[in-house]
């Protein structure tokens, strides 16, 4: 699993539990980022339809969600693994541009990802299994990364973690059909056919989630940007049509407005950060368009760079370390009696 900003690692069980508990057989991740909810709900055996408008979250989705494990020619996969991971370096865009213009992986690392990716674009065999060998491409960078878990900057030193060899694994697919979607929510939302359970985890503050994983978005669409600024950001960043409504102080409580009352689904599980925009009461309110309305709050560890604090580029600290806790919200919403079997006495007592 990639690291991700906003990943509802900590949450998964719980959102599982609710899940199960709720009897929801269809499920929909509107905001689905690594996938790992979607993921966990169709471990338990619900039909999960997994969205993002991040090109690298639908690789994900196609590899976690869509696929099929049952279905997958195993031998084959290995063998493609096996054969990429043989494939000699090559100095292509991805390692002048983000292992020595920029230092996100070791140059080493990098042209065996330049040789990886443009053998997945240029070699038809490799198609039936594309989402899953890139999958794995995407995971074996990540591992290997010099970040802290954002691609707005990389680390002045190299993180030991990037001086270790690029390796492919195979990843761990799970049985069962589910579908993967490339969409803007707001959009998509009402056009989707009812679900028993929707979760909604959208981004809550201005950072774009374009921007902090524009590395990924590169190795996925391939394209070869034009780049600018210290971490070769892809030059569509700068494009108003890549912003989110959810990015925008003024435009994100109508939007959460819009997708509650627009979603179709029996159960709606929203995540919220008390870091966000929103207050409790503001959100409470929101989701009341649902009908009954619980809520639940875990505290849980910010992510690492808020921990570390701001540098500048010769490794000075410049800004201060912020909060170190923070608490996640969930909101259950619906019918009062399918919010009463969907939440467990212990999420009741954490709340
Ligand atoms: C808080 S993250 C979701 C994290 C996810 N639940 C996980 O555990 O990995 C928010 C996600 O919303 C996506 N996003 C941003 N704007 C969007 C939009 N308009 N429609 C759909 N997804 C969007 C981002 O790409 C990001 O993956």
């Amino acid at each position: 699993m990639i690291k991700y900003l906003g990943s509802k690692r900590r949450l998964v069980g719980v959102l599982g539990d609710l899940c199960e508990r709720s009897g929801a057989r269809t499920a929909l991740d509107l905001f689905t980022g690594t996938t790992r909810v979607a993921q966990e709900l169709k471990r338990r055996g619900v039909h999960v339809t997994a969205n993002d408008t991040a090109r690298y979250s639908e690789v994900l989705a196609r590899c976690y969600v869509e696929a099929d494990a049952a279905a997958v020619d195993g031998p084959r996969l290995d063998a493609q693994l096996a054969e990429l991971a043989a494939l000699p370096g090559r100095d292509g865009y991805f390692t002048e541009t983000f292992c020595r213009r920029a230092r996100f992986l070791q140059p080493a690392n990098g042209m065996r990802v330049d040789a990886i990716r443009d053998a997945l674009a240029e070699r038809p065999d490799y198609a039936k299994h594309g989402a899953i060998l890139l999958t794995a491409l995407l995971e074996a960078a990540d591992r290997v990364d010099s970040t802290t878990g954002v691609q707005m900057a990389y680390l002045k030193q190299w993180a030991p973690r990037a001086l270790r060899p690029l390796e492919l694994r195979r990843p761990a697919l799970l049985p069962g059909a589910g579908r993967a979607l490339r969409a803007d929510a707001l959009a998509v939302a009402p056009q989707l056919g009812e679900v028993d359970l929707a979760y909604l985890d959208p981004p809550y503050n201005q950072h774009s989630y374009f921007r902090n994983y524009h590395v990924w978005e590169t190795l996925v669409a391939w394209d070869a940007p034009e780049h600018y600024g210290v971490a070769c950001k892809r030059l569509d960043c700068r494009d108003p049509a890549t912003r989110s409504v959810w990015n925008g102080r003024r435009t994100m409580p109508g939007a959460l407005a819009e997708l509650l009352a627009d979603v179709r689904a029996r159960l709606v599980v929203l995540s919220y950060h008390d870091e966000g925009w929103l207050t409790l009461a503001q959100l409470r309110e929101l989701a009341s368009v649902r009908g009954h309305v619980e809520v639940l709050a875990f505290p849980s560890r910010r992510y690492v760079g808020a921990q570390i604090g701001v540098h500048d580029p010769q490794g000075r600290r410049v800004g201060r370390p912020g909060r170190l806790r923070n608490v996640e919200y969930v909101l259950v919403c619906g019918e009062a009696a399918d919010v009463r079997a969907a939440v467990g006495p212990a999420e009741r007592l954490a709340a």
